[in-house]
């Protein structure tokens, strides 16, 4: 029997498991501009916070340990380009692998910058709660239907905890459960 683990299988077994619907990747997908005016400040905030715990910020310090500008920028660019894979809400098994594949190089960290431990995972789940709670505050501020932002908190609230295991699948040791 095969030990290789079906992504895209559980994914839309927790995509239902959650209740997200087709109305919650809609809402998402219309709230990519709002989103995309405001990734730049996320991203310096995310980058501020990740630079004061010290066993997140060695990945973004020179050997001085002075912030390492132009691999914090490099950082922030890939962060960009995950916000816009997820804001477009896809479904195919080319996202749910780009999700494993980031997990995979966060946790194979150490094969390419040697004397680096992988990614604390931690740190992983606190950006992803980071822009929970971001998200939730800027439909608030920008969205005069009160009842639209609420809903479209919630839909980005299930669709970001549904990216927690395939973000960290290169961490997990239960291979297989089924
Ligand atoms: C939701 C959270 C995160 C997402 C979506 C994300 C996304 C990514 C992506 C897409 C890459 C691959 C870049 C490439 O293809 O070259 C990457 C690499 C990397 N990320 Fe993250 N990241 C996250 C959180 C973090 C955190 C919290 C840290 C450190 C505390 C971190 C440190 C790194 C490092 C060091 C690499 C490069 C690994 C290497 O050199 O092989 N990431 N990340």
């Amino acid at each position: 029997m095969s030990n290789v683990i079906d992504w895209s299988a559980r994914f839309a077994e927790m995509f239902n498991f959650v209740g997200m619907t087709e109305e919650d990747r809609q809402l998402i997908k219309t709230s990519a501009p709002l989103v995309l005016a405001r990734l730049g400040a996320f991203n310096d905030q995310i980058y501020d916070r990740l630079l004061e715990y010290p066993q997140a910020r060695q990945f973004f310090v020179t050997a001085d340990d002075r912030p390492d500008g132009p691999r914090i920028e490099a950082n922030k660019q890939t962060m960009i380009s995950w916000m816009r894979a997820t804001m477009a809400a896809p479904l195919n098994d080319g996202f749910i692998r780009y999700l494993a594949a980031i997990s995979q190089m966060h946790h194979n960290t150490p094969l390419h910058r040697p004397g680096l431990p992988s990614v604390p995972p931690r740190f992983i789940m606190g950006v992803l709660s980071f822009y929970q709670t971001g998200l939730a505050e800027l439909f608030e501020e920008k969205m005069s239907d009160m009842a639209l932002a609420w809903r479209t908190s919630k839909a980005w609230n299930k669709w970001l905890m549904l990216q927690v295991e395939p973000l960290l699948a290169s961490y997990m040791r239960d291979e297989k459960d089924e």
